[in-house]
């Protein structure tokens, strides 16, 4: 069985992937700070995948801690990268802390593994893109300016690591440009866990149902778009998380000799604010309070991904909808409410 290390593994892509890895046949290996996350998802998961999957609790912005993860486990044939802070805002407010995080443990895991063959694979986001010029965006599309902190780690995180398979490290890389991750596992076990005020749409709708917050504000309802509301797409995180396994498949497989490359993930369609609270309202019977406010300053009007590529290439589709997204993310809602972290 092949062992796969899994950065950020207790948070909320993190630990949804673990899961597809042992369906898959994989050994994960965690390692996680809790600094976005929580222990009791170590026990979920093991309710989910029936066995209590290694952890290594470490920062990995501390070299000395990724040298001793790497003598500790010596046989890993890949790792997963999602240990990073994630916020937008914050990243704005608090940039050397976005950039300190994000890079150091990115650079210290390269440095740590380099000359190893290892598959790796990067969360990435669509953030890179911007506002896009053309729609749906493709991987070809020019990279923007970064609106954000946040959104400059990618940007250069993935310089970096196409600098480095060129520079002969013997590691292959994928990065995985997420869309907008929404859902939760169908166990209901796990699922997103925000710090405070969600920052997003989909824990924002959840919370608002079950109480926690008054209203939902839609921010604008005058662009250009159907109905006047952004434009996102939305892309199940159990999804997500089998893409993981399939850029994990498409390295290891004779004869695919690519160093680098980059893959979309989304469904490849768009959907406003409105058609997803009319889609939670749908799947879930629940009611929700909202009302239109501004613009969020910095909101990107309309964004969805081309996924030829990955269909073709990566060999893998999203097959989860926008009614399995908004459902599965109120059921592990309405578990929090029973069972709070
Ligand atoms: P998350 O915060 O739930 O998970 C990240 C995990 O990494 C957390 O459990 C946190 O405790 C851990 N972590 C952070 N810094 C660490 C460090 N220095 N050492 C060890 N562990 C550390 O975030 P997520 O939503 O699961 O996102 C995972 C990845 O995907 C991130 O890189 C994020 O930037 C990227 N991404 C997320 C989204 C999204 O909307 N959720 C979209 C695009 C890309
Ligand atoms: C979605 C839509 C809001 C909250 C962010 C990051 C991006 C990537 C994904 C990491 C927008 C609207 C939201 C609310 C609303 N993350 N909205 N009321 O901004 O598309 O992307 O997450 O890489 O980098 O920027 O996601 O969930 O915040 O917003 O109307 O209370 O919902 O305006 O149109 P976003 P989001």
């Amino acid at each position: 069985m092949s062992k796969i290390l899994v950065t950020g593994g207790l948070g909320y892509i993190g630990s949804h992937t673990v899961v597809e890895l042992v369906k898959a046949g994989y050994e994960p290996v965690i390692v996680d700070n809790l600094s976005n996350s929580n222990i009791k998802i170590l026990d979920q998961l093991t309710k989910i995948i029936g066995f209590k999957p290694v952890f290594h609790q470490l920062d990995l912005c501390d070299v000395q801690s990724v040298i001793s993860l790497a003598a500790a486990e010596p046989d890993i044939t890949g790792i997963i990268h999602f240990a990073a802070f994630k916020a937008v805002g914050e990243s704005v407010a608090k940039p050397l802390k976005y950039y300190q995080n994000n890079f150091y443990s990115l650079i210290n895991l390269l440095e740590t593994y380099y000359g190893r063959k290892i598959n790796f694979v990067f969360s990435s986001s669509c953030t890179v893109y911007g506002q896009p010029d053309v729609l749906p965006v493709t991987e070809n599309a020019p990279i923007k300016p970064a609106e954000s902190p946040y959104g400059n780690t990618k940007q250069v995180a993935e310089e970096i690591l196409r600098e480095m398979t060129a520079s002969g490290s013997a590691c292959k890389v994928i990065s995985l440009r997420y869309f907008n991750p929404v859902g939760a596992h169908d166990s209901a076990l796990i699922g997103e866990l925000p710090i405070g005020v969600p920052q997003n749409l989909v824990p924002f709708i959840t919370q608002t149902a079950i109480g926690k917050r008054e209203k939902l504000t839609v921010f604008g309802d005058d662009y250009n778009t159907p109905d006047g509301s952004c434009v996102r797409d939305y892309i199940h995180v159990v999804d997500l998380g089998k893409a993981h396994v399939a850029a994990l498949k498409l390295m290891e497989t004779e004869g695919y000799s690519n160093i680098y490359d980059v893959f979309n993930l989304g469904t490849g369609n768009g959907n406003t604010v409105l058609e997803v609270i009319k889609a939670f309202e749908e799947s879930t019977g629940e009611k929700l309070n909202y009302q239109i406010g501004p613009r969020r300053p910095g909101d990107v009007e309309k964004v969805w991904g081309d996924v030829t590529k990955s269909t073709n290439v990566l060999k893998w589709t999203a097959e989860l909808g926008i009614a399995d997204m908004m459902s599965s993310a109120w059921n592990w809602e309405k578990y929090l409410s029973q069972n709070p972290f």
